[in-house]
Protein backbone atom coordinates (compact mmCIF):
# COMPACT_ATOMS: atom_id res chain seq x y z
CA UNK A 1 0.00 0.00 0.00
CA UNK A 2 1.14 3.27 -0.56
CA UNK A 3 0.64 6.55 1.05
CA UNK A 4 -2.14 7.76 -1.84
CA UNK A 5 -4.61 4.35 -0.45
CA UNK A 6 -5.05 6.34 2.83
CA UNK A 7 -6.31 9.45 1.09
CA UNK A 8 -10.23 9.66 0.69
CA UNK A 9 -11.65 10.26 -2.50
CA UNK A 10 -14.67 12.50 -1.07
CA UNK A 11 -17.19 12.47 1.77
CA UNK A 12 -20.03 14.56 1.81
CA UNK A 13 -20.70 14.35 4.91
CA UNK A 14 -23.68 14.45 5.84
CA UNK A 15 -22.99 13.92 9.59
CA UNK A 16 -23.73 17.08 12.20
CA UNK A 17 -22.39 15.81 14.95
CA UNK A 18 -21.28 12.26 17.30
CA UNK A 19 -19.26 10.38 19.60
CA UNK A 20 -16.66 7.74 19.67
CA UNK A 21 -15.05 6.72 22.21
CA UNK A 22 -11.62 4.16 22.14
CA UNK A 23 -8.75 3.11 24.39
CA UNK A 24 -6.01 1.70 23.41
CA UNK A 25 -2.64 -0.13 24.97
CA UNK A 26 1.04 1.60 25.16
CA UNK A 27 3.76 -0.86 24.07
CA UNK A 28 6.94 -2.64 24.24
CA UNK A 29 9.92 -2.59 22.01
CA UNK A 30 12.34 -5.48 21.69
CA UNK A 31 13.75 -4.28 18.85
CA UNK A 32 14.40 -0.74 19.07
CA UNK A 33 13.01 2.03 16.76
CA UNK A 34 15.60 4.71 17.10
CA UNK A 35 16.48 7.21 14.29
CA UNK A 36 14.16 8.06 11.49
CA UNK A 37 13.80 10.20 8.32
CA UNK A 38 11.13 12.91 7.38
CA UNK A 39 7.37 12.06 7.46
CA UNK A 40 7.99 9.81 10.33
CA UNK A 41 9.36 6.96 8.18
CA UNK A 42 11.64 4.85 10.22
CA UNK A 43 15.32 4.20 10.17
CA UNK A 44 15.12 0.39 11.19
CA UNK A 45 12.67 -2.05 11.81
CA UNK A 46 10.98 -2.60 15.03
CA UNK A 47 8.85 -5.19 16.98
CA UNK A 48 6.74 -5.07 20.22
CA UNK A 49 4.78 -6.23 22.81
CA UNK A 50 1.21 -4.63 23.03
CA UNK A 51 0.66 -4.31 26.31
CA UNK A 52 -2.91 -4.26 28.01
CA UNK A 53 -2.89 -2.61 31.10
CA UNK A 54 -1.45 0.45 30.52
CA UNK A 55 -3.51 2.72 28.20
CA UNK A 56 -5.27 5.68 27.37
CA UNK A 57 -9.02 5.95 26.95
CA UNK A 58 -10.29 8.71 24.42
CA UNK A 59 -13.59 9.98 23.83
CA UNK A 60 -13.86 12.88 21.07
CA UNK A 61 -17.15 14.69 20.73
CA UNK A 62 -17.79 16.33 16.86
CA UNK A 63 -19.96 19.03 15.82
CA UNK A 64 -20.12 20.60 12.78
CA UNK A 65 -18.87 23.65 12.26
CA UNK A 66 -18.52 26.96 10.43
CA UNK A 67 -14.78 28.39 8.63
CA UNK A 68 -11.81 26.85 8.30
CA UNK A 69 -9.23 26.38 11.15
CA UNK A 70 -8.83 23.82 12.77
CA UNK A 71 -10.55 23.74 16.10
CA UNK A 72 -10.45 21.47 19.15
CA UNK A 73 -10.34 21.45 22.97
CA UNK A 74 -8.78 19.00 24.99
CA UNK A 75 -9.47 17.62 28.30
CA UNK A 76 -7.21 15.75 30.15
CA UNK A 77 -8.16 14.08 33.83
CA UNK A 78 -11.44 16.13 33.54
CA UNK A 79 -9.33 19.31 33.23
CA UNK A 80 -8.83 21.59 30.14
CA UNK A 81 -5.01 21.15 29.65
CA UNK A 82 -3.79 23.70 26.93
CA UNK A 83 0.08 21.89 26.97
CA UNK A 84 -1.24 18.55 24.47
CA UNK A 85 -3.06 21.77 22.09
CA UNK A 86 0.40 22.25 20.16
CA UNK A 87 1.41 18.46 19.89
CA UNK A 88 -2.73 17.87 18.78
CA UNK A 89 -2.24 21.04 15.92
CA UNK A 90 1.07 19.48 14.35
CA UNK A 91 -0.48 16.32 14.67
CA UNK A 92 -3.77 17.64 12.92
CA UNK A 93 -1.76 19.57 10.41
CA UNK A 94 0.19 16.56 9.28
CA UNK A 95 -2.36 14.21 8.72
CA UNK A 96 -5.13 16.39 7.22
CA UNK A 97 -4.34 15.16 3.88
CA UNK A 98 -5.32 11.69 5.11
CA UNK A 99 -8.53 13.14 7.16
CA UNK A 100 -10.44 15.80 4.93
CA UNK A 101 -12.96 16.45 7.34
CA UNK A 102 -10.57 17.89 9.91
CA UNK A 103 -11.24 21.44 9.46
CA UNK A 104 -15.26 21.20 9.16
CA UNK A 105 -15.78 19.97 12.92
CA UNK A 106 -15.10 21.26 16.27
CA UNK A 107 -13.20 18.14 18.53
CA UNK A 108 -13.40 17.97 22.08
CA UNK A 109 -11.12 15.45 22.91
CA UNK A 110 -11.08 14.32 26.45
CA UNK A 111 -8.81 11.40 27.10
CA UNK A 112 -7.54 10.08 30.40
CA UNK A 113 -4.41 7.76 31.10
CA UNK A 114 -4.56 4.25 33.17
CA UNK A 115 -1.05 4.97 34.48
CA UNK A 116 0.29 8.27 36.82
CA UNK A 117 0.92 10.77 34.07
CA UNK A 118 4.11 11.54 36.09
CA UNK A 119 5.35 7.85 35.84
CA UNK A 120 8.30 8.66 33.28
CA UNK A 121 6.28 6.32 31.46
CA UNK A 122 5.76 7.51 27.58
CA UNK A 123 1.95 7.94 27.23
CA UNK A 124 2.63 8.91 23.52
CA UNK A 125 2.33 5.63 22.17
CA UNK A 126 -1.32 5.06 23.71
CA UNK A 127 -2.49 8.63 23.81
CA UNK A 128 -1.71 9.36 20.13
CA UNK A 129 -3.21 5.46 18.82
CA UNK A 130 -6.23 6.28 21.10
CA UNK A 131 -6.84 9.59 18.87
CA UNK A 132 -5.92 8.51 16.05
CA UNK A 133 -8.16 5.36 16.36
CA UNK A 134 -11.33 7.90 17.31
CA UNK A 135 -10.69 9.98 14.13
CA UNK A 136 -10.86 6.76 12.32
CA UNK A 137 -14.15 6.07 13.84
CA UNK A 138 -15.25 9.79 12.50
CA UNK A 139 -13.87 8.64 9.13
CA UNK A 140 -15.89 5.34 9.02
CA UNK A 141 -19.47 6.87 10.02
CA UNK A 142 -18.84 9.87 7.36
CA UNK A 143 -18.15 7.52 5.07
CA UNK A 144 -20.16 4.36 5.90
CA UNK A 145 -23.17 7.61 5.81
CA UNK A 146 -22.82 8.60 2.62
CA UNK A 147 -22.37 5.81 0.26
CA UNK A 148 -24.24 3.08 -1.18
CA UNK A 149 -23.56 -0.18 0.48
CA UNK A 150 -22.56 -1.83 -2.32
CA UNK A 151 -19.96 1.05 -3.76
CA UNK A 152 -16.34 0.00 -3.75
CA UNK A 153 -15.23 2.56 -1.27
CA UNK A 154 -18.07 0.94 1.12
CA UNK A 155 -16.63 -2.44 0.55
CA UNK A 156 -12.69 -1.39 1.13
CA UNK A 157 -13.49 0.45 4.05
CA UNK A 158 -12.82 -3.16 6.24
CA UNK A 159 -11.56 -3.87 9.07
CA UNK A 160 -7.78 -4.58 7.59
CA UNK A 161 -8.34 -1.11 6.01
CA UNK A 162 -9.31 0.42 9.12
CA UNK A 163 -6.56 -1.04 11.15
CA UNK A 164 -4.15 -0.03 8.86
CA UNK A 165 -5.00 2.96 8.33
CA UNK A 166 -5.43 3.57 11.88
CA UNK A 167 -1.67 2.49 12.29
CA UNK A 168 -0.59 5.09 9.09
CA UNK A 169 -2.25 8.36 11.23
CA UNK A 170 -0.76 7.45 14.60
CA UNK A 171 2.36 6.70 13.23
CA UNK A 172 2.38 10.66 12.01
CA UNK A 173 1.58 11.02 15.49
CA UNK A 174 3.93 9.39 17.03
CA UNK A 175 6.01 6.82 15.36
CA UNK A 176 6.07 3.90 18.59
CA UNK A 177 2.20 4.84 18.59
CA UNK A 178 1.63 2.79 15.22
CA UNK A 179 2.25 -0.51 16.69
CA UNK A 180 -0.32 -0.06 19.69
CA UNK A 181 -3.28 -0.92 17.28
CA UNK A 182 -3.05 -4.59 17.55
CA UNK A 183 -1.66 -7.45 19.50
CA UNK A 184 0.11 -9.32 20.95
CA UNK A 185 2.86 -8.73 18.39
CA UNK A 186 3.44 -5.79 16.00
CA UNK A 187 6.40 -5.28 13.59
CA UNK A 188 6.90 -1.41 11.99
CA UNK A 189 9.39 -1.04 9.15
CA UNK A 190 10.01 -2.84 5.78
CA UNK A 191 12.23 -5.50 6.25
CA UNK A 192 12.80 -8.70 4.64
CA UNK A 193 11.75 -11.56 6.78
CA UNK A 194 8.57 -10.20 7.38
CA UNK A 195 6.76 -10.36 3.68
CA UNK A 196 3.99 -7.72 4.72
CA UNK A 197 6.20 -5.20 6.92
CA UNK A 198 5.84 -1.61 5.98
CA UNK A 199 7.44 1.67 6.81
CA UNK A 200 3.79 3.49 6.96
CA UNK A 201 2.48 1.66 9.43
CA UNK A 202 2.15 -1.43 11.49
CA UNK A 203 1.50 -4.97 10.78
CA UNK A 204 0.57 -7.95 13.09
CA UNK A 205 3.33 -10.70 13.48
CA UNK A 206 1.40 -13.36 12.56
CA UNK A 207 3.66 -16.64 12.98
CA UNK A 208 2.96 -18.96 15.27
CA UNK A 209 4.16 -18.21 18.93
CA UNK A 210 5.75 -20.70 21.04
CA UNK A 211 3.91 -21.01 24.27
CA UNK A 212 7.04 -19.67 26.02
CA UNK A 213 6.38 -16.51 24.64
CA UNK A 214 2.47 -16.19 25.17
CA UNK A 215 1.08 -13.86 27.89
CA UNK A 216 3.88 -12.56 28.50
CA UNK A 217 4.62 -10.67 31.72
CA UNK A 218 6.21 -6.63 32.00
CA UNK A 219 6.72 -5.46 35.11
CA UNK A 220 7.52 -2.23 35.15
CA UNK A 221 9.44 -0.23 37.30
CA UNK A 222 9.43 2.89 37.73
CA UNK A 223 13.05 4.45 38.86
CA UNK A 224 12.73 8.07 37.87
CA UNK A 225 9.32 9.59 37.24
CA UNK A 226 10.47 12.65 36.54
CA UNK A 227 10.28 14.77 32.74
CA UNK A 228 12.03 12.67 30.15
CA UNK A 229 15.77 13.98 29.91
CA UNK A 230 15.69 14.02 26.08
CA UNK A 231 12.66 13.55 24.28
CA UNK A 232 12.66 11.33 21.30
CA UNK A 233 12.13 13.63 18.88
CA UNK A 234 15.29 14.73 20.03
CA UNK A 235 16.95 12.21 20.50
CA UNK A 236 15.66 10.50 16.91
CA UNK A 237 17.61 13.14 15.52
CA UNK A 238 20.75 12.09 17.70
CA UNK A 239 21.59 9.03 14.90
CA UNK A 240 21.67 11.68 12.08
CA UNK A 241 25.54 11.24 11.23
CA UNK A 242 25.98 9.08 14.22
CA UNK A 243 29.13 7.30 13.85
CA UNK A 244 27.81 4.26 14.36
CA UNK A 245 24.23 4.36 12.39
CA UNK A 246 24.09 2.62 9.84
CA UNK A 247 25.75 -0.24 11.75
CA UNK A 248 22.49 -0.24 14.34
CA UNK A 249 20.30 0.06 11.50
CA UNK A 250 21.75 -2.75 9.74
CA UNK A 251 21.49 -5.10 13.37
CA UNK A 252 18.20 -4.18 14.09
CA UNK A 253 16.85 -5.79 10.62
CA UNK A 254 19.79 -8.89 11.85
CA UNK A 255 18.31 -9.13 15.61
CA UNK A 256 14.67 -8.83 13.76
CA UNK A 257 15.00 -11.77 11.43
CA UNK A 258 16.17 -13.87 14.72
CA UNK A 259 14.07 -12.91 17.13
CA UNK A 260 11.15 -14.24 14.74
CA UNK A 261 12.81 -17.54 14.26
CA UNK A 262 13.12 -17.40 18.01
CA UNK A 263 9.99 -16.72 18.87
CA UNK A 264 8.83 -19.32 16.58
CA UNK A 265 11.11 -22.02 18.17
CA UNK A 266 10.76 -21.05 21.70
CA UNK A 267 14.55 -20.12 22.21
CA UNK A 268 14.27 -19.15 25.65
CA UNK A 269 18.14 -17.76 25.64
CA UNK A 270 18.53 -16.22 22.47
CA UNK A 271 15.35 -13.99 23.33
CA UNK A 272 16.82 -13.15 26.59
CA UNK A 273 20.20 -11.98 24.86
CA UNK A 274 18.05 -10.40 21.46
CA UNK A 275 15.77 -8.00 24.05
CA UNK A 276 18.34 -7.60 26.67
CA UNK A 277 21.44 -6.17 23.83
CA UNK A 278 18.90 -4.27 21.98
CA UNK A 279 18.11 -1.92 25.28
CA UNK A 280 21.24 -1.35 25.91
CA UNK A 281 22.02 -0.60 22.63
CA UNK A 282 19.86 1.75 22.43
CA UNK A 283 21.30 3.35 25.19
CA UNK A 284 24.45 2.84 23.46
CA UNK A 285 23.80 5.22 20.68
CA UNK A 286 22.37 8.19 23.22
CA UNK A 287 25.90 7.42 24.92
CA UNK A 288 27.74 8.11 21.72
CA UNK A 289 26.15 10.78 20.08
CA UNK A 290 26.81 14.25 20.17
CA UNK A 291 25.45 15.79 22.03
CA UNK A 292 25.61 12.49 24.97
CA UNK A 293 22.97 11.58 27.37
CA UNK A 294 23.14 9.14 30.18
CA UNK A 295 19.78 8.02 30.55
CA UNK A 296 20.35 5.34 32.93
CA UNK A 297 20.30 6.20 36.67
CA UNK A 298 22.29 3.97 39.44
CA UNK A 299 19.34 2.12 40.17
CA UNK A 300 18.45 0.95 36.40
CA UNK A 301 22.15 -0.56 36.81
CA UNK A 302 21.28 -1.94 40.39
CA UNK A 303 17.99 -3.36 38.86
CA UNK A 304 19.72 -4.83 36.01
CA UNK A 305 22.78 -6.49 37.89
CA UNK A 306 19.93 -8.17 40.49
CA UNK A 307 18.28 -9.27 37.69
CA UNK A 308 21.28 -10.49 36.22
CA UNK A 309 22.33 -12.69 39.62
CA UNK A 310 18.71 -13.71 39.94
CA UNK A 311 18.70 -15.38 36.43
CA UNK A 312 22.02 -16.86 37.19
CA UNK A 313 21.20 -18.18 40.14
CA UNK A 314 17.68 -19.45 40.17
CA UNK A 315 17.29 -20.63 35.99
CA UNK A 316 14.90 -17.60 35.49
CA UNK A 317 13.88 -16.67 31.78
CA UNK A 318 13.45 -13.38 33.06
CA UNK A 319 15.12 -10.45 31.54
CA UNK A 320 14.39 -6.50 31.19
CA UNK A 321 14.58 -4.00 28.27
CA UNK A 322 14.60 -0.10 29.03
CA UNK A 323 13.21 2.91 26.67
CA UNK A 324 14.47 6.07 26.48
CA UNK A 325 14.60 6.80 30.00
CA UNK A 326 15.47 5.33 33.67
CA UNK A 327 12.69 3.28 34.40
CA UNK A 328 12.80 -0.85 33.34
CA UNK A 329 10.78 -3.24 31.61
CA UNK A 330 11.52 -6.59 33.32
CA UNK A 331 10.25 -9.66 30.91
CA UNK A 332 9.47 -12.80 31.94
CA UNK A 333 7.12 -15.82 31.10
CA UNK A 334 3.40 -16.40 32.64
CA UNK A 335 4.59 -19.64 34.32
CA UNK A 336 7.39 -17.52 36.55
CA UNK A 337 5.28 -15.07 37.58
CA UNK A 338 4.70 -16.09 41.13
CA UNK A 339 8.73 -16.33 42.36
CA UNK A 340 9.48 -13.43 39.75
CA UNK A 341 6.52 -10.95 42.16
CA UNK A 342 8.04 -12.32 45.32
CA UNK A 343 12.19 -11.25 43.86
CA UNK A 344 10.77 -7.92 42.63
CA UNK A 345 8.95 -7.05 45.75
CA UNK A 346 12.25 -8.51 48.12
CA UNK A 347 14.82 -7.35 45.90
CA UNK A 348 13.77 -4.52 42.99
CA UNK A 349 11.28 -2.37 44.72
CA UNK A 350 14.10 -0.65 46.71
CA UNK A 351 15.09 0.61 43.89
CA UNK A 352 11.70 2.11 42.23
CA UNK A 353 10.94 5.65 43.23
CA UNK A 354 8.48 5.61 45.79
CA UNK A 355 8.43 1.86 45.37
CA UNK A 356 6.31 2.02 42.41
CA UNK A 357 5.77 -0.13 39.84
CA UNK A 358 3.15 -1.38 37.21
CA UNK A 359 2.07 -4.82 36.65
CA UNK A 360 1.88 -5.27 33.31
CA UNK A 361 1.02 -8.09 30.37
CA UNK A 362 1.04 -8.72 26.99
CA UNK A 363 -2.56 -7.84 25.20
CA UNK A 364 -4.44 -7.84 22.06
CA UNK A 365 -4.85 -4.23 21.26
CA UNK A 366 -6.81 -1.24 20.85
CA UNK A 367 -10.81 -1.74 21.24
CA UNK A 368 -13.90 0.74 20.45
CA UNK A 369 -15.80 1.59 23.61
CA UNK A 370 -19.47 1.93 23.62
C1 LIG B 1 12.95 4.24 22.53
O1 LIG B 1 7.68 6.76 19.08
O2 LIG B 1 8.29 8.14 21.08
O3 LIG B 1 10.62 3.90 22.75
O4 LIG B 1 8.13 9.06 16.57
O5 LIG B 1 9.33 10.89 17.73
O6 LIG B 1 7.12 10.12 18.59
P1 LIG B 1 8.39 9.75 17.88
O7 LIG B 1 9.18 8.74 18.82
P2 LIG B 1 8.67 7.59 19.76
O8 LIG B 1 10.05 6.78 19.93
C2 LIG B 1 10.08 5.63 20.71
C3 LIG B 1 11.44 5.12 20.83
C4 LIG B 1 11.65 3.98 21.79
C5 LIG B 1 11.80 2.67 21.06
C6 LIG B 1 10.56 2.04 20.50
O9 LIG B 1 9.47 2.19 21.08
O10 LIG B 1 10.69 1.35 19.48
Amino acid sequence: MTEQDFTPKSYTSKVESGSVKWESPSNIALVKYWGKRESQIPENPSISFTLSNCKTITEVTYTKKEGTDFSFDVIFEGEKNAAFKPKIQTFFERVEGYLPFLRDYHFKIETSNTFPHSSGIASSASGMSALALCLMSIEEQLTKNVIQSESEEFQNFNSDFFNKKASFIARLGSGSACRSIEGELVVWGETKSISDSSDLFGVKFTENVHPNFQNYQDAILLVDKGEKQVSSTVGHKLMYGHSFASKRFEQAHENLAELKEVLTNGNQKRFIEIVESEALTLHAMMMTSIPYFILMKPNTLQIINKIWEFRQSTGSNICFTLDAGANVHVLFPEDEQKKVYEFIKSELVAYCQNGHYICDTVGKGAKKLA
